[in-house]
């Protein structure tokens, strides 16, 4: 079941410096999404920007849910005036979202910058379905943009710190940090971040035979499967096509179907 709905702003903070995090409320909404999906925010209560933006569900409540967002761009810095007592236009749940399978002995979610909005939902869900919390890895490039350490804390997950200058936790970049947690083939990984952090972390996760889930991120228009906007190249044809769209398709992937050499080579990195 999905909405379009005019949603009550209920708090809006910025938790940290280009950082936002704001809760909205929606019992229908709150209540059909799961972790993994995400929402089509409309970010001004003018007609343009016309498209809307695609935020993940970063915590959800019985009536509420709360989003998590990085000032990106001109869409994100119009989202950023809006204030509690407004209403703002909520399309959603969209989008697969993470499976929860207790059967796997551990469970390690990956993060990397804003990429980490996804995950507090993830983690309340897997504390409450699994024999114990999952382990995370909380990376970015430095201290103050490590986003949500206590909420993972407050669920009983073990938090491993990366940055890139070090100035806090570890100097590591995060599939190293994964490596360090030596994964096996009874673990699970989810990741979320740039691409390039999700691609070392499969192949990490590979490496060790580990299940490895991903939430890609693709520029949306739609966010419903008709643009072709958000296609990204994957490892096996469907349709004819070597493309999935992270809009229907997704955004969670086996980190195998997606052929990340070919985004490499589309975007020369
Ligand atoms: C399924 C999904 C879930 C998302 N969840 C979150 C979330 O929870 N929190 C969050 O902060 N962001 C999230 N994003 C990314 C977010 O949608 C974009 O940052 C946002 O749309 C940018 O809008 P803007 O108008 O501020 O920037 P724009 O002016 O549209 O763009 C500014 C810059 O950001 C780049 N950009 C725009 N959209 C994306 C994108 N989707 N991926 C990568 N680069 C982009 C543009 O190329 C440009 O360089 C998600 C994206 C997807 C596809
Ligand atoms: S955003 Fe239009 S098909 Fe995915």
């Amino acid at each position: 079941m999905r909405f379009i709905q005019d949603c009550e702003i209920i708090a809006h903070d910025q938790t940290a410096p280009g950082h936002w995090r704001m809760c909205l409320r929606s019992p229908e909404i709150a209540s059909a999404a799961k972790p993994g999906q995400f929402c089509m925010v409309e970010v001004a209560e003018s007609l343009y920007p016309f498209l809307r933006r695609p935020m993940c569900f970063s915590e959800v409540d019985a009536d509420s849910f709360c989003i998590l967002y990085k000032l990106e761009g001109e869409g994100t810095a119009l989202l950023a005036q809006r204030v509690v007592g407004q209403t703002c236009s909520i399309q959603g749940p969209l989008g697969n979202g993470f499976p929860i399978d207790p059967g796997f002995e551990r469970h390690i979610i990956v993060s990397g910058g804003i990429g980490v909005a996804t995950f507090p939902a993830l983690a309340k869900a897997l504390a409450a379905a699994c024999k114990r919390p999952p382990e995370v890895v909380l990376a970015a490039r430095t201290r103050h943009l490590l986003l949500c350490e206590d909420t993972f804390k407050a669920l009983g997950c073990a938090v491993h710190l990366a940055t890139d200058d070090g100035s806090v936790g570890e100097k590591a970049y995060a599939a190293q940090m994964l490596e360090r947690l030596n994964p096996g083939p009874d673990t699970r990984v989810y990741a979320c971040g740039p691409m390039i952090m999700m691609e070392t972390t499969a192949a990490v996760a590979g490496q060790a035979g580990a299940n490895c889930l991903v939430s890609l991120e693709a520029q949306m228009a739609c966010g419903d499967g008709a643009c072709l906007g958000c296609v990204v190249e994957a490892t096996e044809e469907r349709e004819g096509e070597k493309m999935v769209r992270v809009c229907v398709d997704g955004p969670i992937f086996d980190a195998d179907a997606i052929d990340w050499e070919a985004h490499n080579t589309a975007y020369d990195l």
